[in-house]
């Protein structure tokens, strides 16, 4: 089987180092792809919105199954151009994607169908935000409804912040249209954890738990990033968490998505607060977690394939998920001032220290060829995972893995797992 990979990203380079292990996988294209997935894929020069191109290239290599990574393609509708194109592919419809494309729609959703989540208005006028901020309970949350880098959910600890977060978002626009409508939500207390899921439309596989540390300083400071490492499993994901989510959120949101005429085949990230009364969803995402990927997939034991097959062939019942009884910690090299300004350009040495190694990876997120050199070239560069029997060793073995590799002004967080230690 001929396969494409939409994307190029640390999340990207894990999917295809998966893939490339499948014994279906005759030959694999990644678009754009990096300079680390070039080592195990064929890197295709075409941008991820660049849809018309994407099938035409899909058409003439005849491809045979596509896996499409990141969220804008898939929430402008890239899955329904290759089907249209009678091409097999892996995520959400346009329709479906919507589930992570707008946050009022998908706030609407849990409502109508009971799934636990935070109490909310929605808003489309700035006037009526701002009456309805000037004595709604403080703390609160604002959300732009779409999509906006990750970045378009501020906080409020004062009634002044969200009265100026409602201008920002609805007046100066700064997340574009994103911000045209918002969500004012209740804010929540409790741990963070992801949950990633494979969907066929009607049943719902669950992977494993991970948790990112989303803040580019240790102790959860500094500004809003991509993700900078995460560690799976998450151990406040305790059996009971599960349970509760099985019977509440995850069943309930793919059937409640099919009922609305919304079949969601692909992945479901379902990004969950662990409240003093029980675990409610804070958002969801309609693809891999970036960096969860890069944990999840590596103590998966199933040929993945196999799995994305069945999900776009409506046969994920016959498919039971395994997952090794390990750990995985990934920790982020940034560029130094990521995620503001930052230089990119700089030699990345001691890649080869892990070549063949099979208990840890080095996944690019941000890199590319500069003649035979490979060079930094985003503010995420590379995400070290390493596994090991448990969360400790697991930690132990990334932290010591990072030193394996350098380059000019990279940046990391010394205290990824630091959650391990309070579990
Ligand atoms: P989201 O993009 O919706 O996951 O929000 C980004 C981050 O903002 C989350 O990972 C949480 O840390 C935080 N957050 C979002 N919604 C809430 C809420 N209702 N209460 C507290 N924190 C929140
Ligand atoms: N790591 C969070 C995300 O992928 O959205």
């Amino acid at each position: 089987m001929k396969v494409l990979i939409v994307g190029g990203g640390g999340r990207e380079h894990a999917i295809a180092w998966k893939v490339a292990q499948s014994p279906r996988v005759t030959k694999l294209y990644c678009a754009p792809g990096n300079a680390g997935i070039a080592k195990i894929a064929t890197c295709v020069p075409i941008g991820v919105m660049e849809f018309d191109k994407m099938v035409a290239f899909a058409k003439e290599e005849k491809i045979d199954f596509v896996i499409v990574g990141p969220d804008d393609p898939l929430v402008g509708g890239i899955v329904d151009k290759f089907e249209e194109a009678n091409i097999r592919v892996f995520g959400p419809r346009k329709n479906a994607a919507i589930l992570e494309g707008s946050k009022a729609f998908s706030k609407d959703l849990m409502k109508k169908y009971g799934i636990p989540t935070a109490a909310y208005e929605t808003f489309n006028s700035p006037e009526a935000a701002l009456e309805y901020v000037k004595t709604c309970p403080i703390p609160t949350v604002l959300k732009a409804d779409g999509l906006a880098l990750g970045k378009g959910v501020l906080i409020c600890n004062t009634r002044e912040e969200a009265i100026e977060g409602v201008k920002t978002l609805m007046l100066d626009r700064q997340f574009g249209s994103a911000g045209d409508t918002i969500v004012v939500e209740e804010f929540m207390t409790g741990r963070e954890v992801s949950v990633l899921s494979f969907c066929d439309g009607k049943t719902i596989r669950i992977m494993t738990s991970a948790q990112d540390h989303k803040r580019a300083k240790d102790g959860d400071q500094g500004l809003n990033t991509g993700g900078m490492g995460t560690f799976s499993p998450s151990p406040f994901y305790t059996e009971e968490v599960d349970k509760f989510c099985r019977e509440h959120i995850y069943q309930k949101t793919v059937d409640a998505m099919a009922a609305e005429g919304r079949e969601f085949k692909g992945v479901i990230f379902f990004g969950l607060m662990l409240t003093p009364e029980c675990p409610k969803v804070l958002e969801f995402n309609a693809r891999f977690g970036d960096p969860e990927t890069q944990v999840v997939l590596p103590r998966m034991e199933n040929d993945i394939m196999e799995v994305f097959e069945a999900c776009v062939d409506g046969t994920l019942d016959k498919i039971e998920l395994s997952f090794a009884d390990n750990a995985a910690v990934c920790v982020v090299l940034a560029s130094d001032g990521y995620p503001v300004s930052y230089q990119k350009g700089f030699e990345i040495k001691g890649l080869e220290n892990f070549d063949g190694a099979t208990d840890k990876f080095v996944f690019h997120a941000g890199s590319k060829f500069d003649g035979d050199k490979i060079v930094t070239n985003g503010g995420r560069v590379l995400g070290v995972t390493a596994i090991g029997p448990d969360l400790k060793t697991a930690r132990a073995n990334a932290y010591a893995a990072t030193k394996l590799v350098c380059f000019g002004n990279k940046y990391m967080r010394s205290d990824i797992g630091k959650a391990i230690d309070e579990a």
